[in-house]
């Protein structure tokens, strides 16, 4: 394997985790904060923009890999006809890729979305809404060996 390829797949892999954690502390926040009937606080906001800035990270490396660096998608645009019969070819050039985009553009959403209302109750539903359907597509595409593709958790 390329030096190249093995940091970036090493990246795109590690960041996933932080995704994941950030999703969590979003949602408890703004689920403890609806509960609560509090204020939408700073950590809610700061948890919030680093969800969103690896999100945008990740799919910034994503494309690199995508278009650059990944045998396994340049494989499927060579023939990406024949890529579609084949299972592991079509969950990254076409499952992985699209639905977690769709995620991140949910999420981007959600995020503007509160952004522009200043009541605290519908920040936090927002909030919780926005994120929790971004963390469940991006969770259904983590290939953990659900769909016949399985990468390690944790990489090394
Ligand atoms: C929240 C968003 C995303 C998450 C959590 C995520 C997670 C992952 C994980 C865990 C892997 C396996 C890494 C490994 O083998 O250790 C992977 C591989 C990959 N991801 Fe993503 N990903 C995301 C978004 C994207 C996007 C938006 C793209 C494309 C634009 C993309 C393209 C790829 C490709 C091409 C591979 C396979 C590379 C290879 O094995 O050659 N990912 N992703």
């Amino acid at each position: 394997m390329n030096t190249f390829y093995t940091i970036t797949l090493f990246l795109h892999s590690w960041n996933r985790w932080l995704i994941l954690v950030a999703a969590i502390f979003v949602l408890v926040y703004a689920a403890k904060g609806l509960s609560s009937k509090t204020a939408y606080t700073a950590s809610e906001k700061k948890w919030s923009l680093v969800f969103l800035s690896s999100l945008h990270l990740q799919l910034l490396i994503g494309i690199l890999l995508y278009f650059v660096l990944s045998p396994l998608t340049a494989e499927a645009m060579s023939n990406f006809g024949a890529a579609m019969k084949d299972p592991v070819l079509r969950f990254w050039a076409v499952e992985h890729t699209f639905t977690n985009i769709v995620a991140i553009a949910l999420a981007q959403t959600g995020s503007i979305l509160v952004k522009r209302i200043p009541d605290s109750r519908s920040k936090h539903r927002r909030t919780l809404i926005w994120t929790g359907i971004a963390l469940f597509l991006i969770l259904s595409m983590i290939p953990l060996g659900m769909m016949g593709v399985a990468r390690p958790w944790f990489r090394f």
